[in-house]
């Protein structure tokens, strides 16, 4: 999961999505980054805490770290938050860039709209809500997705 900066949204998808794998009973590696090293080491933001600790989940634990080109080899799916971010994904992969692991997070809810999820970083808490609700939509769709493919195998 990438953002620019580790600390608002990234951190909700990271978190998001392991909370529903595991209540899914997929053992999955997720993992976030940032494209750019501003907030590196650390916690995500404090309202990105509170909107979920108020669903239930935990992220007070993670640490922000910059999005490098290893990232591409290290996972099999990479969803960036919007736009930019893919761009700097692809500035800071050079010649290796993986298209075919990268999609837009919200892509996976409505594929091919390239919706993007807003940067709340700017704004007041309703702005995390948000964010938190498209985040949450998102992550349902693609453990819905990775659990029907297993019964079907
Ligand atoms: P995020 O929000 O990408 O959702 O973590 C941001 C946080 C910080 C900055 C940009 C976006 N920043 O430039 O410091």
């Amino acid at each position: 999961m990438v953002c620019l900066g580790n600390i608002c949204r990234s951190p909700l998808a990271e978190g998001i999505l392991k909370h529903k794998a595991a209540q899914a009973g997929l053992e999955w590696y997720i993992d976030s980054a940032g494209t750019n090293g501003y907030h590196v080491g650390e916690a995500p933001h404090p309202l990105s805490q509170k909107v979920a600790r108020l669903h239930g989940v935990e992220i007070s634990k993670q640490r922000a770290r910059k999005f490098v080109t290893e990232d591409f080899q290290r996972f099999d799916k990479i969803y960036a938050m919007a736009e930019d971010v893919v761009e700097e994904m692809q500035r800071i992969a050079r010649g290796k860039f993986a298209e075919e692991k990268t999609e837009l997070l919200m892509n996976e809810l409505n594929p091919g709209k390239n919706e993007e999820v807003p940067d709340p970083w700017y704004g007041p808490e309703p702005g995390y809500h948000i964010v938190y609700e498209m985040i949450e939509k998102a992550c349902d769709k693609i453990i819905e997705k990775y659990t029907l493919k297993n019964t079907q195998d």
